[in-house]
């Protein structure tokens, strides 16, 4: 039957099925607004391999009345579909496809592809397919404007085709935000001209622990990797074009010792110190003292704002051990003459520092919930992970914007025992106790990928798919329209797509384990995955 076909993810908000289907093929025309002409040609670029028609690209006429032809259109008046919205009516005469932005017909093709037959997956022409769209009535828009993605390549560098790979899944999902974790304690992987040595000696380190946090297991592989400024810039554009924003994240005061392996000048001790090999909270951090460090940092994220067009830079704050600016004469000093009680205080003093700068540099300041207490201002916009969801819940009744990634819920990192598919769908990020007046303050959900465990595009796939695809749906649709069971259906029919997309997803029995194996789930949290469809 065609209602079992008709399987897209993230559900439409409002999806009406009509009678018939409408045909591709090398008659079709394509009638666009003229302010869509890069979208137009991402559409077409889309159908060309596998079905090989070059359709036409003709002006578009006010009456919509032509027969075999697909109707791009911009309307401002429809802005009850919200920023990202679309509106497509398929017949068997002629698709419309109508929205207020231009990612909204983005987002509408996107549908589309996945109304079409998997086969338009396809990298070369295909017979024998006839390339129909079954007819519908489609008005969608998101939840939540941040569906979001994090790529931590500090721990595990993948390249930009591993990221452009994401970035493709990313907007066939319907995703519009890459957080890009750029720094680490195992690698610091973003040129920066004013400090060579970041890349020289912080992109690189001698080997790897292996098999979880408690082994003492080494790789004695190598392991280096970094993006020069036109790399970054490339993969910009690249993301650009799938209307997806890039935000870069530069962790401060702590994850740092692959920048202090380089400039172990800006630490409490003065080292040396090298680029970890292991996994888990250094206590080694920016000495926050020291008048350098500030310069230093702001030179970073001088080049970091040049470099990326984003309105908000994430600066991660988490897991910053004091043990270090206890026994510091200059932390100490400051700590005195800024009359601070706490090394807590001093981290809040460095946070501020930080925020200053970038305000003054017109961006917003972003990073993990431990940065925020009551008296945090809500220009700042937190990241939700672990612990503090009072203070979270406060900052954004105060009008300040949080995105959330729970830990154990939104972790793509973990195993599909501890985090499974079930688990990461039913994730609901705007916490109980926050009233409705509130809700709006609540910018959405990132889903994290941190790679300990994680070395080459395979097990980021595997890791990554289909959760990502969870979170991809939650983040789009009303909360009262989830439906697990339903969506599990339709992600069985994505199987298919995802393997001719040469996506290494975990399967079926891998990705919802029974209950007693998600009972004994937590303890397998220090241990690396296994991935037994990927051996
Ligand atoms: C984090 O997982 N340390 C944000
Ligand atoms: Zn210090």
């Amino acid at each position: 039957m065609l209602e079992d076909k008709i399987s897209i993810i993230p559900n439409p908000v409002n999806m009406i099925l009509g009678e018939g289907n409408f045909n591709i093929n090398e008659q079709t025309v394509v009638q666009a607004d003229p302010k869509l002409t890069e979208v137009v040609k991402y559409f077409t670029d889309l159908l060309l391999p596998a079905t090989g028609f070059n359709v036409e690209i003709a002006e578009l006429k006010s009456d919509l009345t032509k027969s075999n032809t697909i109707y791009l259109i911009l309307n401002e008046k429809l802005s009850d579909l919200t920023e990202e919205g679309y509106s497509l009516k398929i017949n068997q005469e002629r698709i419309v496809l109508s929205a207020p932005k231009p990612v909204g017909i983005f987002y509408g093709i996107q549908t589309i592809r996945q109304l079409l037959p998997i086969e338009i997956e396809k990298k070369s022409e295909t017979s024998g397919i006839e390339w129909i769209i079954p007819s519908v009535d489609i008005k969608d828009y998101p939840r939540f404007s941040w569906r979001g993605y994090m790529l931590d390549e500090g721990r595990h560098f993948l390249g930009k085709e591993a990221v452009k790979h994401i970035l493709n899944l990313m907007a066939l999902f319907k995703m519009n935000v890459f957080h890009w974790h750029l720094t680490e304690d195992q690698g610091w992987r973003i040129e920066i001209k004013r400090y060579p040595l970041l890349t020289e000696v912080g992109s690189k380190r001698e080997k790897t622990q292996i098999g979880g946090f408690l082994s003492k297991k080494m790789d004695a592989t190598p392991h280096e990797g970094y993006y020069t400024p036109e790399e970054i810039q490339e993969i910009i554009s690249y993301a650009d074009k799938l209307f997806i924003k890039i935000i870069p994240e530069i962790d401060m005061p702590g994850h740092s010792k692959a920048a202090l392996a380089a400039y172990p000048e800006f630490s409490c001790t003065g080292g040396p110190f090298e680029v970890s090999t292991t996994f888990g909270i250094k206590k080694d951090v920016y000495c926050v003292g020291k008048e350098e460090t500030f310069e230093f940092l702001q030179n970073i994220l001088d080049e970091i704002i040049q470099l990326f067009p984003s309105d908000i830079i994430h600066i991660g704050g988490d897991e910053v051990p004091k043990k270090r600016w206890e026994k510091c004469q200059e932390c100490q000093d400051r700590m005195k003459s800024e009359h601070l009680e706490t090394e807590k205080e001093l981290q809040k003093y460095f946070t501020k520092r930080i925020k200053k700068f970038l305000s003054a540099h017109n961006r917003r300041l972003m990073g993990w919930n431990q940065i925020l207490d009551d008296k945090s201002t809500n220009d700042i916009i937190g990241h939700y992970w672990i612990f503090g969801k009072k203070i979270i819940t406060n900052h954004l009744r105060k009008g300040g914007n949080v995105v959330f990634s729970k830990f154990g819920s939104a972790y793509l990192d973990y195993s599909y025992k501890f985090t499974s598919l079930g688990k990461a769908y039913q994730y609901e990020p705007v916490p109980k106790k926050l009233q409705k007046e509130y809700h709006n303050n609540v910018l959405g959900i990132e889903a994290t990928m941190w790679t300990e465990w994680v070395r080459n595009i395979r097990e980021l796939d595997w890791q990554t798919f289909p959760r990502l695809i969870a979170f991809a749906e939650t983040g789009w649709i009303p909360k009262e329209q989830r439906n697990f069971k339903s969506f599990q259906t339709r992600l069985e029919y994505l199987h298919t797509r995802l393997d001719m997309l040469g996506v290494y997803h975990a399967q079926n029995q891998e990705y919802q384990p029974n209950f007693f194996k998600r009972l004994i789930g937590f303890f397998t949290i220090f241990k690396e995955p296994k991935r037994s469809s990927l051996s």
